[in-house]
């Protein structure tokens, strides 16, 4: 049986193989989660509202709910030893109202700080990282004002729920704003107010990168610093390692490792980060939890990031992963699944996982592969050359 702490305020000690796990979202990355769990022995139920999701398929059970639902937050609470999510749009209050009777290792201010970009960046700020110039944005007045202080070009932001570049508008010049106005009026005519909002600065950035590490509350490990290059907003490829020299590689590991102990980190976080001409590391955002750019480490490390994520919030030892061989990871989004499916009988390196999502959409994440290999840049020219991923140029 798991042993809770009464000092560290309900935090799991040790998790035994064995333990339930809850997992809050039934998607990709909660699925990764699940398997690895699977092999680490712990059991593992989900809440999430589509029946049969991702999870479900590789899990001990499901509650279809909606993610807010307190009743069913409860119900997975009371059936779980460790509560854990995939996704950074949990309610965090329902989850403090579980508290009691589930251990919630990586804690609901981790949650609270990176749901919302302003106290998002106010936290990375105050840690010694830089990010864009930014503002607060409350309203069409606070945002001329904004823009008089960071000039164009600039990227306004909802605070909250933005993803995959939703929620956010680049304001290039006059026209930008004058849309801007048009849309809030329209949206003030139908009753709807200004949402809470940030501009930021345009990053004029050399390329964009990422960094995971992951802590057990106690010890943090840094992933080594990938390359992410996006198409229409969406992680489209990642090459590993970044290949941007040791200097500032170490500088993201010592940013990186910074941010752990500021959150008192258990569990995996990514870092989005722009790379800048003169090497410098500017902070885009935060995730907490598995990310995207680090399915690469499924293949390509000693530990991978589902594994730490679960190793950090059961309380187990982490041991400093290791590179073991360079390595490009690409997305298949639904229009790639048909050509990536008859590409794949002739590429024998292509490590392919699938989601088993059952509806196919455009742009959904519908899987990914990795390929391991000497040469990141040549083997990313190599799967562009199928012509799987043209959509995207
Ligand atoms: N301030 C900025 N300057 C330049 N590009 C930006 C800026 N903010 C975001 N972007 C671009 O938009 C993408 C998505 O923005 P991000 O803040 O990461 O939102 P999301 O939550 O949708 O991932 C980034 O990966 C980057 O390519
Ligand atoms: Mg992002």
């Amino acid at each position: 049986m798991p042993s809770l702490s009464e000092e560290t305020g309900g935090r799991i000690d040790h998790l035994e193989p064995g333990a339930v796990i809850g997992i809050v979202g039934g998607g990709q990355l909660g699925r990764m989660m699940a398997l690895s769990a699977r092999y680490h022995g712990f059991r593992i139920g989900v809440l999430d509202p589509t029946p049969d999701c991702p999870v479900d398929q590789v899990a001990d059970f499901q509650i279809v709910a909606d993610y807010d639902d307190q009743d069913a937050i409860r119900q997975l609470a009371e059936r779980s030893d460790v509560l854990t999510y995939e996704f950074e749009n949990v309610d965090a209050d329902a989850l403090d109202k579980v508290r009691d009777q589930v251990a919630i290792p990586q804690g609901t201010d981790l949650l609270r700080t990176t749901q919302d970009r302003v106290h998002e960046k106010t936290f990375i700020n105050k840690h010694g990282a830089a990010t864009a110039r930014w503002r607060q944005v409350d309203g069409m007045d606070d945002l001329e004002k904004a823009l008089d202080e960071l000039g164009y070009p600039a990227v306004l932001k909802t605070r909250t729920g933005g993803y995959d570049g939703h929620g956010q508008v680049v304001l290039r010049s006059q026209e930008d704003l004058d849309q801007v106005v048009e849309r809030t009026r329209r949206d003030e005519a139908d009753g709807q107010g200004f949402p809470p909002s940030i501009l930021e600065g345009f990053v004029d950035f050399a390329c964009e990168a990422s960094i995971l590490v992951t802590g057990n509350g106690d010890r943090y490990v840094a992933f080594p610093l990938v390359r992410n290059d996006h198409r229409h907003n969406i992680l489209h490829m990642t090459l590993a390692p970044a290949g941007v020299g040791h200097e500032v590689e170490e500088e993201a590991r010592q940013l990186a490792l910074r941010l752990a102990e500021g959150f008192e980190l258990a569990g995996t976080l990514a870092i989005e980060l722009f790379l800048m001409q003169d090497g410098s590391l500017v902070v885009n955002e935060l995730a907490p939890r598995p990310h995207n750019s680090g399915h690469y480490t499924i293949e390509a490390c000693s530990m991978d990031q589902f594994d730490a994520h679960i190793r950090g919030i059961a309380g187990w030892p982490l041991d400093q992963p290791r590179l073991l061989s360079p390595a490009v990871m690409v997305n298949v989004l639904g229009q790639h699944v048909k050509p990536v499916l008859k590409e794949l009988t002739a590429h024998p390196e292509w490590n392919l996982h699938d989601y088993g999502k059952a509806e196919v959409r455009t742009n959904r994440k519908m899987g990914h592969l990795t390929v391991l290999t000497d040469d990141p840049q040549a083997t990313a020219r190599d799967l562009e050359a199928t012509g799987c991923w043209d959509d995207l140029r």
